[in-house]
């Protein structure tokens, strides 16, 4: 028998806003989740429940009270959507995105930070929007037993929650950051870690992207919460619970299709007539603190600085696709990236970095095409798709500097030049070598960047997880 699939997640493949006519207007969201979920799931027959982010959503979330049908480009899901009003910005600005996101990030500034205060009213906003999420999910599962996918950081609380109405569903949740072990998730008030460990531990599955994750939360809901371990999985109020990881990587053929547009190349001529011979920098992201735009910042100054050479000869192309601006810390983290941005430029002269701030996915195709050296370098990060989107689609044997903190190392490391997060001074001496690296060593790079990438493209990826999820579950079927 198959279940009914249902997936949940914060941001849905869609989401809608006011045009100039005053009509409401659909657009496909972007981010990794969404990139790897929406393709995965647009020729599924199942249900995605997601929630109302600004308020034409919730405008379409009140004329649709059950699922409904939506298409955007040449793919089509149908959605749940749901309104939380009030709850949406303690759940979704003061829990997901700065406790827990900060968190398993790596990004609190110690000794300061978390003051952990002000916390409580923010986290039962946290814990009744994920029961809400949950209710939505048993309606959307109906009276079937229900395969359930939930997805990330904003849900925590609730595989915890379905299971206690289907206890017979299969359930799987898959967070698409990073983990972290017992010490820094003890950071968080203790309501805060174990509500949000045991909530995950109502799945059959957690999944991750990268076997670091995997073992730092065996490693958390070992001490936190007393769950036994065996072997890869653990043991919790007498279930089992698979702890398991999987390779998110890149649907070269979208990637190519979205690529061969007229709005793409008119962004390449532009792009090749101000590049004008020179090198192309390119760093791409959110401009989220995790992304560590403002190091990679200094580390170019750093390389201007110390080999003159190429003050001439680069150009770096940094576009930042604006992100959570309704959390202070991000609003800083942006400031403070600006004015690196200019003090560059003041001491270098415009030419040699463009500092871009919005949406502005052509240009971002197109530098993947043409970039020779691409800068990704993440404190730390789940998987990290655009460093594999870029050697998918680029032609030129680009070499990437990669954090070895990003899910995406498992993969790439061979091919890239790895880095520390945290050390400009050697991404500074990276550059250098990536920019003066000779065309045999590229090119075996680049090969290597790109089957590196093409590991667990999103259908494949998927369906792991499901077939993952069938096994975990198929014993305890078998005895009801
Ligand atoms: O890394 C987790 C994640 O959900 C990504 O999959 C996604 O790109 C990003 O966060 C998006 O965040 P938001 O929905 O807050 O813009």
């Amino acid at each position: 028998m198959t279940e009914r699939l249902v997936v949940a997640s914060n941001r849905g493949p869609v989401s809608w806003q006011r045009g100039d006519d005053g009509g409401l207007e659909v657009a496909p969201s972007s981010g990794g989740l969404v990139t790897a979920l929406g393709g995965a799931l647009s020729d599924e027959d199942g249900t995605w429940v997601s929630l109302a982010l600004g308020e034409a959503d919730q405008e379409v979330a009140a004329a649709n009270p059950g699922p409904f049908p939506v298409e955007a480009g040449d793919r089509s899901w149908r959605v749940r959507l749901l309104d939380v009003g009030d709850r949406y910005d303690p759940y979704y600005n003061e829990v997901a995105n700065r406790l827990l996101w900060f968190t398993v990030h790596g990004l609190w500034g110690e000794p300061y930070e978390p003051r952990g205060e002000g916390w409580r009213d923010a986290w039962a906003a946290y814990t009744s929007v994920g029961e809400d999420v949950a209710r939505a999910i048993v309606e959307a599962v109906g009276d079937d037993d229900g395969e359930v996918h939930l997805q990330d950081y904003h849900l925590c609380g609730s595989p915890r929650a379905v299971r206690a109405a289907l206890p017979r569903a299969r359930i799987l949740h898959y967070l698409h950051t990073p983990w972290v072990g017992p010490s820094e998730l003890r950071r968080l008030p203790d309501a805060v870690s174990e509500g949000v460990l045991a909530g995950l531990l109502g799945a059959d599955v957690v999944a991750v992207s990268s076997p670091a994750w995997a073992a730092a939360f065996r490693r958390g809901a070992v001490q936190l919460l007393g769950a036994v371990a065996d072997g890869d999985d653990l043991w919790f109020e007498g279930r089992r619970v698979s702890v398991a990881s999987f390779v998110l990587g890149v649907d070269a053929d979208a990637l190519r299709t979205a690529a061969d547009d007229p709005d793409v190349r008119a962004a390449g001529e532009r792009i090749d007539a101000e590049r004008d011979g020179r090198a192309l920098l390119v760093r791409v992201d959110r401009t989220d603190l995790s992304k560590n735009v403002l190091r990679g910042l200094r580390a170019y100054e750093l390389l201007l600085e110390r080999h003159p050479e190429h003050r001439d000869r680069v150009w770096h192309y940094a576009i930042l696709q604006p992100s959570r601006q309704g959390v202070e810390e991000y609003r800083v983290y942006l400031e403070a990236c600006t004015a690196a941005a200019d003090r560059i430029r003041d001491r270098f002269g415009e030419r040699v970095l463009t500092f871009f701030v919005g949406d502005d996915y052509p240009a971002v195709l197109a530098c993947y095409e043409r970039y020779d050296v691409q800068l990704t370098t993440p404190v730390r990060d789940g998987t990290n798709l655009v460093a594999k989107e870029g050697p998918t689609l680029n032609q030129r044997d680009g070499v990437l500097v990669l954090s070895r903190d990003a899910g995406a190392a498992d993969v790439l490391r061979d091919g890239a030049l790895m880095v520390n997060a945290y050390d400009v001074e050697q991404q500074a001496e990276a550059l250098h070598a990536a920019l003066t690296m000779d065309a045999d060593e590229r090119r075996e790079r680049a090969e290597l960047l790109r089957r590196g990438a093409a590991q667990g493209a999103p259908h494949d990826w998927f369906a792991n997880q499901r077939a993952t999820l069938r096994a975990a579950t198929t014993p305890r079927v078998e005895r009801i």
